[in-house]
């Protein structure tokens, strides 16, 4: 009989083939222009046009996935394309930061690595720089990358010590509230702090994650997706959900960004409390799957629902495995994350792909969910899910990857 790492292991070299082929037909199709957030009946469309931005303007929170699928699929290939694809992205982040153009929310950090740190990792060093204009649109990148960092920076409300979620900080609507999410928005302020030397930044993750990890993670290891705090007192108030069933279910997306935002924090910090936050998580998620692994969009739902499944939760929580697998140094543990994962994986290639459902697509993962109680996304393609799954295709076919984040 076939194991599940025997199966992935036959799997994975197709599926990646498969992705890579879908991106470049996307990265062409594009061009300059930015797909919207999640497909519509499973193809994506130009970024519809706002008050103040054409259709397919560079704005909103997912613009950086297609970037970041640009350069893992550089990496993966070599092939010169895709490179130019994401210096034509950090270029146009390059100009948002410096407009300040749609930069009120913490999702800088999903926007800048990705788009800017990726490639300044990429193309800074000596070894894969290909020439001096890839060193220059390196730095560039690095100096456009720190400006989004300072402006992440200045939502860190004090004295709570956390870092607001969405709206300008003066939205009292918004004022004090932070999401789960926001631990993957992190990695930028750590990275901007080894750049810089300058402790602010590694001080306001440490004070950012302690928040989250002690009143967002719930004692059964479930997490709220959004909590609010009193902005003048700092004092820790309520959680509440905005994408998840109820405010006392767990958003499987949530959860996902638990297990692989705590995993990242405690590498960056060295804090053993976010690395047992990360294994709580990621225990809540894991008893919580569905028989083929793939969760509902919120883990109240269970085997026999009727409900859609969010194929991207499962993508991001197959990444934050590996790391965690990593993380762990113990042999046993680490070898049930790995197995969680592969199993997972390898159900996302077999359930929720194009080629395998012979759904005509160019989303390379089907069958996520964005926002169901507000009925966009459901059920469809998204951006971030096409990029986590990439990450963990990657991640896959080479362990040693270095990470973005
Ligand atoms: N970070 C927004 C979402 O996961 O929907």
């Amino acid at each position: 009989m076939t194991t599940t790492a025997e199966g992935l292991a036959t799997a994975v070299g197709p599926a990646v083939e498969k992705a890579l082929a879908t991106l470049l037909s996307s990265a062409r199709a594009f061009g300059d222009s930015y797909p919207d957030d999640t497909t519509r009946d499973n193809r994506y469309a130009l970024r519809p046009a706002d008050a103040t931005h054409a259709a397919g303007a560079n704005r909103g929170w997912t613009t950086s996935f297609p970037a970041g699928m640009h350069w893992l699929a550089w990496e993966l290939t070599g092939q010169d394309e895709f490179r130019v694809h994401g210096l034509r992205h950090a270029r146009s982040f390059d100009r948002r930061v410096r407009a300040g153009d749609d930069l009120e929310t913490h999702d800088l950090g999903f926007l800048y690595t990705l788009s800017c740190v990726a490639p300044w990792r990429l193309l800074a060093g000596t070894e894969g720089a290909a020439s001096d204009e890839d060193r220059a649109a390196a730095a560039a990148a690095r100096d456009a990358a720190l400006l989004a960092a300072d402006h992440l920076m200045g939502r860190l409300l004090e004295p709570a010590g956390i870092v607001q979620a969405w709206g300008d900080l003066t939205d009292p609507a918004q004022r004090g509230r932070t999401i789960i999410d926001s631990l993957m928005n992190m990695p930028l302020l750590s990275w901007a702090g080894e750049q810089t030397g300058d402790p602010r930044y590694a001080d306001a993750v440490r004070r950012h994650t302690a928040q989250l990890r002690e009143h967002m993670l719930r004692p059964d290891d479930s997490t709220v997706h959004t909590f609010y705090w009193d902005p003048v007192t700092g004092e820790p108030l309520r959680g509440a959900t905005e994408q998840g069933a109820f405010d006392d279910s767990c958003w499987a997306r949530g959860q996902a960004w638990g297990i692989y935002g705590f995993a990242l924090n405690h590498l960056a910090t060295g804090d053993p409390e976010l690395l047992d936050a990360a294994e709580r998580c990621a225990a809540y998620f894991l008893d919580h799957l569905p028989a083929d692994q793939v969760p509902y969009w919120d883990l109240v739902h269970t085997d026999g629902s009727a409900e859609p499944r969010d194929s991207s939760a499962a993508a991001i929580a197959v990444c934050g495995l590996r790391e965690l697998a990593g993380a762990v140094g113990d042999a046993d543990r680490a070898a049930r994350y790995t197995a969680a994962a592969d199993a997972m994986l390898l159900s996302l290639v077999e359930h929720c792909t194009p080629g395998a459902e012979g759904v005509d697509s160019d989303a390379l993962l089907l069958h996520a969910v964005y926002d169901a109680p507000k009925g966009n996304g459901v059920d469809e393609g998204c951006l971030w899910g096409d990029y986590f799954y990439l990450e963990a295709l990657v991640r896959t076919v080479r362990p040693d990857w270095a990470r973005y984040w």
